[in-house]
This record gives C-alpha cells, structure tokens and sequence, in this order.
C-alpha cells in the first residue's frame, strides 16, 4: 500500500500522471462526481488548518465520499495521551484513507507504519507538506505551461516553512531550474537542505536578502509567511514577521509574466493592493488544491485495490 509522506514519493512519471488527472478533474468534475461513493477520508488535524484540512474535505465531497475526523489534538484522545500509532490502527477501522497534520517532524510517518489505509501527510511540524506542493506544481504548470526552465524565488521564512522544503525537493527533478532564496540571515533554508539537496544534485541557487534584488530575474515568486509557532521566542518572531511586505511598487520590478504564489495564510508579507495585480495567483492556487487532492485520493485508493 503507497502513502504520500513527501513529494518525492512519486516518481516524476507518476507525478505526471496526477497532473493529467486533476486538470481532467477540472475540465470534467462531473465525470468523477461519484467516483469515490461510498468511501471515507479521514481529517486527523492535531494542528490548525484552513485550507488544507477544508480542501481535502471538498475533494473527498466532490468525488461522491464522505469526510469523518477531528480538527484539533484538543478534541481527539491525544488529549487523553493516546498515540499517533494507536489512533491511526483505530481510524484504519473507520475510513478508507488518511489525511493527517501534526506539529512533530516525523508524525505522519509513524501513522503510516501502522496504518491499514493510505496516510497522506497533511503536514509535519516544519519538515514537509507534499498535497501543499502538489497544489503549487499544478498552479505553475497550469498558469506557466511548464515545469522546467524556471528561475524561482523562495521568500520569507526558508528555515520553518515546510511548505518551502517541499517545493525544493519536488522541483530539483525538471530540467534547467535555479532558485532565489531570500529570506534574512536568521530564516535561511536550513542546512541539510542546502548541502543534501541543492548541492549534492548540483541545482543552480543564490542567497539574498533583498527582496527588490532578486525581483527582475525570477519567472516565479513564492512568498511565504514568518512561521509564528515554530519560534522559541515572541521577541524574534516579531523582529522578523513584517521583514518582507510584497507591495506595488516592488511587483513592478518584476517580470510581465512573473507569478506570485502563496500556500496562504497570508499576513502581512503581500499587500493587499498586490491582489488585484494579474500576476497574483495565490486565490487560484487554492482552486488547483482542491483538484489535485481529488486526483490525489483517487490514485491512492486505486492502489490501494490493486493486487
Ligand atoms: C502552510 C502550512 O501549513 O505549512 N499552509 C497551508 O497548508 N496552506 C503555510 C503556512 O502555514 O504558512
């Protein structure tokens, strides 16, 4: 049974695969309305979410299933000290597929160790969030036509965002792709990503903290928020959090075609003037979430009943 703990579950063949899918899923929602009648996903959320725990419950919806589970550690029995392994045989009794987040690196892991079902890692303190980078690759291949040739700038908190490290990982495998990273010195992408990742496969990257420096050359600018809760203390968080405001006038040193993408929720690291602006696709992207979970859960259980 395949789970999907980090984008690099998938080959670049199967990848391609769920692309061709979830933007069938666009163009024919009602040729898949019933395709997952009679199934159960369930959201096991011990951190909170919008988007991400809400996306996967309208896709299970849109394809005909049906959606059980919690929204907080609070509400479940981790409150009562249960285990994430002991949940998870529990809810593999429940329903036919996984979707968990969790605030420990490693969470979603552990439940597919013991799980009966396909787990999806909805999320694992700061270490990954494969559905999150699903849906930005759908955005940039959908919006951009392509996923090569791309110079890409990663910005804002590089040592936390999850979201981030994901992206890298999922985009080192298309030709000709060289990264931005632009974050202060304090939230720069953490070392084992730099020297294991981007070194080691010999992937074109520079270090900025100018965000108006990087500007000019990038085809797309991921902008991501100060991770609040993985601060050890208030004091740095709020010396960093408005380090980075993305407004008009810095846009306009940007490519004509340039994308802005954002995993959301945003605060205040894009002006709210900038949404207007045509290149401005973080509203779209949630749209791209919400298809490529449903072609998501489909490969999933597919698998699932294959021999
Ligand atoms: C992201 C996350 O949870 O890592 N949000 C999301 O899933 N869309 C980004 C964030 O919280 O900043």
């Amino acid at each position: 049974m395949r789970h999907m703990m980090s984008p690099l579950d998938l080959t670049v063949e199967e990848l391609d695969d769920l692309l061709h899918l979830a933007s069938d899923i666009e163009k024919n929602p009602d040729k898949y309305a019933h395709a997952c009648d009679r199934k159960k996903l369930a959201t096991c959320f011990y951190e909170p979410s919008t988007r991400t725990r809400l996306s996967f419950e309208a896709a299970m919806q849109n394809l005909g299933g049906s959606v059980l589970g919690f929204s907080s550690a609070d509400s479940s029995s981790a409150a009562k000290g249960e285990s994430v392994s002991d949940t998870i045989r529990v809810i593999s009794c429940y329903a036919d597929i996984c979707a968990i987040r969790h605030p420990k690196e490693g969470a979603a892991l552990v439940a597919s160790s013991k799980s009966g079902i396909p787990v999806i890692n909805a999320g694992d303190g700061g270490h990954q969030h494969p559905t999150q980078t699903l849906t930005d690759l759908m955005t940039i291949h959908s919006l951009k036509g392509r996923l090569s040739d791309l110079t890409i700038g990663l910005c804002g908190d590089l040592k936390f965002g999850r979201t981030v490290h994901s992206l890298i990982h999922a985009l080192i495998r298309y030709p000709n792709i060289k990264f931005v990273l632009i974050s202060p010195e304090e939230l720069r992408i953490p070392s084992y990503i730099r020297q294991d990742v981007l070194e080691k496969h010999k992937i074109p990257f520079v270090e900025m903290e100018r965000l108006e420096d990087a500007m000019p050359d990038l085809d797309i600018l991921y902008m991501t928020r100060v991770q609040k809760e993985r601060f050890f203390n208030e004091e740095d968080y709020v010396r960093m959090k408005d380090f980075y405001i993305l407004t008009k006038e810095k846009l306009a040193l940007a490519k004509e075609d340039m994308l802005v993408l954002h995993p959301l929720p945003r605060v205040n690291e894009i002006s709210v003037e900038v949404d207007d602006d045509p290149r401005a696709v973080y509203f779209k992207q949630v749209q791209y979430g919400v298809y490529i979970r449903m072609a998501l859960i489909l490969t999933l259980l597919k698998w699932k009943e294959e021999p």
